[in-house]
């Protein structure tokens, strides 16, 4: 790699037709992969001749240069001396000059999340903080927690309380998991491995994500022996990349389940995200701004980090096709992540033992705006197709911010309870301490709101502890069309 270039002569490179950058040191002609990036030869061209480590870092887990580039891409290195000084933008309500507050400090999680508001980049913040549209769905998720009201019992002894549980056939600590959540170093140098450690302190179960900023095989490095991960698929167009990956997984002892996710086979639309994308923009851009529009007519927006993470993704997914597909390609119990009717959760509960359980989720509102948070496809189940709950296990996520939130998705069949900003924000408060901090907040309160509601285990929650009147009334109430499912199916057989 012998040749030193000084940084003004990287800087030459700037065009479709010679193509440089420089990443952790060494520059590289990436002119030929433009074409191939995922993400699009914009966001690579608005890097073009400069060091362009910190943009890449946090986004690409190791290995990807190797794999994506020939090795005569790579020129040589760059003179440190000639690099310009550069420096991260912080979020909007900026900037946490005294560095964050002591996590024990912190008592819920929305204070952690203004915290991490505060610290962590413009980038990660509308990447994690974004959803679709107006996001309607995001809000509804947590506020229909509210709409449903506890029914406490008195005079019962609760010195006790214990939130181990039993999901999926693994045994946990605490039903409260981590969902698959892209892109964590983006908020803290930790990481999804960082998430992983704080897991192993509260006996919890993360779900990897597919789009992770690290090797799953880095996220597991020092899990616990008995420590549970699953991983969570988003399947390639190219399939040749998700069947290596898919074998990769197998081997990894810790990973018990593949998850695939469903409900977001193209990327919603994330105004947040996409306003902080625009290229050359140094700080936010609100909308309907000169700069905006400046920058959407001349075609300047990558769509946010969101939208090029799921460039790749294939939009043909099918139940005849995709799950005989996965069977060649992994012994790996399926859990089937994004869905949002009962319809889908019956077809699923057909589909065992390949399937063993299914997420209702409608990815934290970042995909399909206005569609229902879990708690209502919970109802709708419970409505038309209870046995659902006895063919595999229910788990949940979407707008978990307290205890209480836990213990009634767990009331209404949910054998589980995911958290996905909850931990990206940790992470960007305080590292592996405010994911941890995190934890032990969901968990104590869940263990308060157990105990004042008199039930000692997770297993004993139940509909009688709840009551939903309110949110009943906006349970769908059409045709349920499962005949038509049934008499399908049997055609099949
Ligand atoms: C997600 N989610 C997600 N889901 C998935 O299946 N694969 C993924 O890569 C991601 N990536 C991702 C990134 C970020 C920043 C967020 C906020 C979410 C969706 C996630 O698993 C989960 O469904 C929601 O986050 C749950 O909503 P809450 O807990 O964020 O309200
Ligand atoms: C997201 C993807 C990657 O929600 O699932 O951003």
């Amino acid at each position: 790699m012998g040749k030193q270039f000084d940084a003004a002569e990287v800087a030459k490179h700037t065009t479709p037709d010679s193509c440089w950058v420089i990443l952790y040191g060494k520059v590289y002609d990436v002119t030929n992969f433009l074409a191939e990036h995922p993400g699009g030869a914009k966001i690579i061209l608005k890097l073009a001749g400069k060091d362009a480590t910190e943009e890449y870092d946090p986004i690409h887990p190791p290995g990807i240069l190797e794999e994506n580039l020939p090795a005569e891409a790579l020129l040589g290195t760059v003179n440190p001396d000639t690099l310009p000084q550069t420096q991260t933008e912080l979020a909007p309500s900026n900037v946490n000059k005294e560095g964050p507050p002591p996590m024990e400090s912190l008592l819920n999680l929305e204070e952690i999340e203004q915290v991490a508001t505060k610290n962590i980049s413009n980038k990660a913040w509308a990447y994690y903080f974004s959803a679709s549209d107006d996001k309607v769905s995001k809000s509804f998720n947590t506020e229909v927690y509210r709409s449903i009201v506890l029914r406490p019992r008195v005079f019962v002894d609760c010195s006790q309380c214990d939130l181990d549980t039993t999901t999926l056939g693994q045994k946990l600590n605490t039903p409260i998991y981590v969902a698959p959540a892209a892109m964590a170093r983006l908020g803290n140098p930790a990481g999804e491995a960082g998430i992983a450690e704080a897991c192993r302190s509260f006996g919890a179960m993360q779900i990897i994500s597919n789009n992770a900023s690290m090797t799953p095989e880095q996220i597991v490095k020092d899990a616990a022996p008995d420590q549970v991960f699953g991983w969570q698929i988003y399947v390639q167009i190219d399939r040749k990349k998700s069947e290596a990956m898919l074998a990769r997984i197998n081997k990894i002892k810790q990973i018990k389940f593949i998850v695939l996710t469903l409900d977001a086979p193209v990327p919603g639309k994330r105004e947040d995200d996409e306003r902080n994308n625009f290229v050359g923009a140094s700080a936010p851009v609100p909308s309907g701004t000169k700069r905006a529009e400046d920058a959407v007519e001349a075609g300047d927006s990558p769509g946010g980090v969101g939208r090029t993470l799921f460039a790749g993704t294939d939009p043909t997914l099918t139940w005849r096709e995709t799950l005989p597909w996965l069977a060649k390609h992994t012994d790996l119990p399926i859990i089937l992540k994004g869905l949002q009717t009962h319809e889908d959760a019956y077809i699923a509960s057909l589909h065992t033992p390949q399937i063993k359980g299914i997420i209702l989720s409608n990815h934290g509102g970042r995909a399909l705006d206005t569609a229902p948070p879990a708690v209502h496809t919970l109802l709708e189940i419970r409505k038309f197709c209870p046995e659902v709950f006895d063919r595999l296990d229910v788990l949940v996520d979407g707008g978990i911010r307290r205890g209480t939130d836990v213990v009634k998705a767990l009331c209404l069949g949910a054998k589980a309870v995911g958290i996905g900003r909850p931990a990206l924000f940790g992470l960007g408060a305080g590292g592996v301490e405010g994911v941890k901090r995190t934890l032990q907040i969901l968990c104590d309160e869940t263990k308060t709101c157990m105990r004042l509601l008199g039930v000692e285990r997770v297993e004993d929650l139940g509909p009688q502890h709840i009551n939903t009147r309110l949110v009943e009334q906006q349970i769908y109430d059409g045709p349920s069309g499962l005949e038509s499912i049934r008499s399908a199916f049997r055609a099949k057989l």
